[in-house]
């Protein structure tokens, strides 16, 4: 991983994990533009097409420095963004990080993200050797509240207000899994299959 150029792609039944290239511009703007998407999310939706632009250019940023991982999540048949998943605050003496993730309104009830997050968690706790896995949710973000407890997340905190995005505090419940909790979870996962890992 340390050597590697581009973010591996990881992929799934359904998905390929992959890197955002400018060609996604348009989908990732419709994505993080849907006031749907974005109701939990911690800033306003998108306005204009550039923030879109510089979220793909940070994506690359953030590889080659090993600061945070996004990767953007298509659909294995047509190679189309649907939505994408993020590995950041990475903390490699603590060997934890943090996970973001958001689909396209249109995908969402049919699983995506769950097997999305399930090669996401085989990667992150395999090849890049992580310990916990951390999410702070909106507690009226139920659909994403039930994703985590699915995958076998616990619940583990609250903190009130720590968010102000578009006029109003937004309190965080936290939500962590750690490793063995993912294998007690899980214990026939299969191992993430990444490509230049
Ligand atoms: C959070 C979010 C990704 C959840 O999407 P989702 O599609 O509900 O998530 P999952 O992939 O876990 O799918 C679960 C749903 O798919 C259904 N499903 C269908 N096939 C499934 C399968 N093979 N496996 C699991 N669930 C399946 C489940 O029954 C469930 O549907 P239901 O809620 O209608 O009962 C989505 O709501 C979103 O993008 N929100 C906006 C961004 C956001 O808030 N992100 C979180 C902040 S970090």
């Amino acid at each position: 991983m340390s050597e590697a150029k581009t973010l591996p792609a990881i992929t799934t039944s359904r998905l390929v994990l992959r890197m955002l290239t400018e060609d996604d511009c348009d989908a990732v703007y419709r994505i993080f533009s849907d006031p749907d998407v974005m109701r939990f999310w911690s800033c306003e939706p998108y306005t204009d097409k550039a923030q879109a632009d510089e979220l793909i250019r940070n994506c690359k940023a953030g590889f080659d420095s090993r600061e945070f991982f996004q990767w953007g999540i298509a659909n294995a048949e047509d190679d189309k963004i649907i939505g994408t998943c993020t590995l950041y605050a990475l903390d490699k003496k603590n060997l934890r990080s943090e996970i973001g993730f958001a689909l396209a309104r249109p995908y969402w009830g049919k699983g995506y993200m769950h097997e999305t997050l399930e090669a996401l968690f085989a990667f992150a706790f395999e090849p890049l050797g992580m310990h916990r896995i951390e999410a702070d949710v909106d507690p009226r973000n139920e659909r994403c509240i039930a994703t985590l407890e699915k995958l076998g997340f616990q619940r583990e905190g609250y903190m009130r207000e720590r968010w102000f995005v578009a006029g109003e505090r937004q309190d965080s419940v936290f939500y962590g899994l750690l490793h063995a909790d993912w294998l007690a979870a899980a214990p026939e996962q299969p191992r993430a299959d990444a490509s230049n890992a």
